[in-house]
């Protein structure tokens, strides 16, 4: 039976453009996931949005002299443009700034204020008296009350790693103008999170199938004992808080982010024409929703957006049977880092996604980032290893398989798939080692085991070669035709199954693969932008059109198809090029 998959990816802050650290984090296994269970007929849908709000938007804003709209308006389409390059195939990317997801964002905190889970507490923050405004952790700077740091930020020391308030720090001062702030009490809505200590605990009961890390990380936090969090902020950029007497305030970027995987599925509903299909996931206990972050976001998807979910119960539905559905798992990757040291923007030591994708094949680029994914921990990028990786094993594996099979068909068979003879034992056990395959593959990316999965099928491929090596069809051809043309058929047909089980890695490819074997028509699906009118404004979202033909199952390669024009699959890469890519890394930007 067809099951409900909803594939909820990690909003990105729209300060800055991605890089490839982003995409092997959180977009490419998502995607991965995604594909495959659209290929197994499942009802997915893979949501989420720029992240527009926040101290990180204003902050560079304010560094740009720009208003946060118009920074984060410039990302967001920046995001748009990175997630066709790469294929990642949102049904729905929109943004937090949406008429919608200030709606339901709203009345989630009102929902939660109704049921008595949020109470108002006085708090003392910073202010700035010379630009008359209160000062967010963010925009203070001091000295580490732990490591001595003297350009420590109020929310955390970027030397030694160190979670701060900002009250902490050994003379503050303001990140905006140098001044030093005083403390000034105001007022804030806290939400009760130890309330939800035993229903959490509960939750998480039947979560053994979790990655050990991320479910060790989340026991671990609650046992600490949770705290109250203050959700709104004194700030003018971000969702107004809904309540007389808090203008100027604002929700806090963390509350209302996560809200937005409930949005944007609601919004999908609207565009999709029938606006209670969010539902079909959202009030589902069967439904599988599915969480992919980086590890830093970890207590955020395992812990308070499940409470904000227990605590609501539910939105605009009646029926007091119905609960939100929970997150069925949380595969939150560990860090990708770059030739031996931290991605970083600042200092520029990163590749970025749009223009990587300038030099070098994007499923080349997938393959690598798939092959090295820090799914357990830490993983290093290295551009020699990416090259590698390209000529030994995508190249020389997959791609010679590929061409040498339909360059021999064209050549020997008029470009048919050839008719088979009789299958020998060998012939047979090669399409049933490939045909289980299905299963065991499926299985490890069903559990976000994409490293594993990926290297399984590029075993498959190796094995083919194998085959073929033994077979010698070029040999055979000058004495039995018919036997080379069983051996030609079996190996394109096993090219049609890898094709199928390589395609949520590497879509491109094996939408090229499709078409050389005969196929008409799309393997995966289009990426398409749109524009979504509002009340008062409008947006830009992206949106996924699929195509349901092509199944998880073994080929069924109808002898006789005509194959089409043959081109190479990949190219070689000159691994000179590793040290000019490295003598990139750490230039000052144009
Ligand atoms: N914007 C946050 C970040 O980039 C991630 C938010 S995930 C969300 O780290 F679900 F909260 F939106
Ligand atoms: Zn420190």
């Amino acid at each position: 039976m067809a099951e409900k998959v909803l594939v909820c990816v990690a909003w990105p802050y729209a300060n800055g453009p991605l890089h490839l650290g982003h995409i092997a984090g959180a977009y490419l296994p998502a995607d991965i996931f995604a594909r495959y269970h659209r290929l197994k007929g499942n009802r997915v849908l893979m949501v989420s949005g720029s992240d527009s709000h926040g101290t990180p938007i204003t902050v560079q804003a304010d560094r740009e002299g720009v208003p946060p709209r118009t920074l984060f308006e410039r990302y967001h389409q920046v995001f748009l443009e990175t997630w066709q390059k790469y294929g990642i195939s949102f049904d729905l990317f929109t943004h937090t700034d949406t008429e919608n997801h200030h709606r339901v964002a709203q009345d989630m905190f009102l929902r939660l204020l109704e049921k008595g889970y949020l109470f108002k507490q006085t708090q003392r923050q910073f202010y700035s008296e010379v630009s008359r405004r209160f000062l967010p952790d963010r925009y203070i700077e001091g000295t580490c009350p732990i490591c001595g740091y003297e350009r420590a930020r109020g929310d955390q020391c970027e030397r030694c790693g160190t979670l701060l308030e900002a009250t902490q720090l050994i003379h503050p001062r303001s990140r905006i103008d140098g001044s030093v702030p005083v403390l000034r009490e105001t007022e804030h809505y806290f939400f009760n999170l130890p309330a939800f200590t035993e229903p959490l605990l509960a939750y998480l009961r039947d979560k053994g199938y979790w990655r050990p890390n991320v479910l060790a990380f989340t026991l671990n936090y609650i046992r600490q004992g949770l705290q109250p969090r203050p959700i709104t902020r004194d700030l003018d950029w971000g969702i107004p808080v809904p309540l007389e007497g808090f203008e100027g305030k604002v929700l806090y970027v963390w509350f209302e982010a996560v809200i937005g995987y409930l949005s944007a599925t609601i919004e999908w509903a609207s565009l999709s024409g029938n606006p209670e299909a969010w539902k079909d996931w959202w009030y589902d206990p069967g439904a599988k929703i599915v969480y992919f972050i980086g590890k830093d976001n970890i207590p955020f998807h395992t812990i308070i957006w499940p409470a904000q979910l227990l605590g609501t119960e539910r939105l605009y539905e009646e029926d007091p049977s119905k609960r939100f559905t929970l997150p069925y798992d949380v595969p939150a990757n560990e860090f990708l880092n770059l030739e031996g040291d931290k991605f970083s923007t600042s200092r520029n030591w990163a590749v970025w996604a749009l223009d990587a994708a300038e030099r070098y094949a994007v499923d080349a680029i997938r393959y690598y980032l798939t092959a090295i994914m820090p799914e357990t921990q830490d993983a290093e990028f290295r551009w020699i290893d990416f090259i590698r990786h390209n000529n030994e094993e995508l190249l020389s594996i997959w791609g010679n398989l590929v061409h040498r099979v339909l360059t021999f068909a064209a050549r020997h068979f008029h470009g048919e798939v050839p008719m088979p003879g009789l299958m020998e034992p060998r012939d047979a056990e090669i399409l049933a080692r490939i045909d289980v395959s299905f299963e065991t593959v499926g299985r490890l990316i069903e559990g976000c085991r994409f490293r594993q999965a990926l290297e399984t099928v590029m075993g498959l491929a190796a094995e083919v070669n194998r085959y073929l090596n033994e077979r010698e069809p070029w040999k055979e051809i000058r004495e039995d035709r018919t036997r080379a043309g069983t051996t030609v058929y079996v190996a394109l047909r096993a090219i049609d199954s890898l094709k199928v089980m390589l395609a949520p890695f590497l879509p491109f490819s094996s939408q090229r693969v499709h078409e050389m074997l005969g196929y008409e028509g799309d393997l995966v699906g289009r990426l398409i932008v749109r524009t979504v009118a509002e009340r008062t404004r409008e947006h830009l979202v992206l949106t996924y059109e699929a195509d349901p033909r092509v199944r998880w199952e073994p080929s069924r390669l109808p002898p006789g198809q005509r194959l089409r024009e043959i081109r190479p699959l990949f190219e070689k890469i000159d691994e000179a090029r590793a040290e000019e890519e490295r003598a990139r890394l750490g230039q000052p930007t144009a």
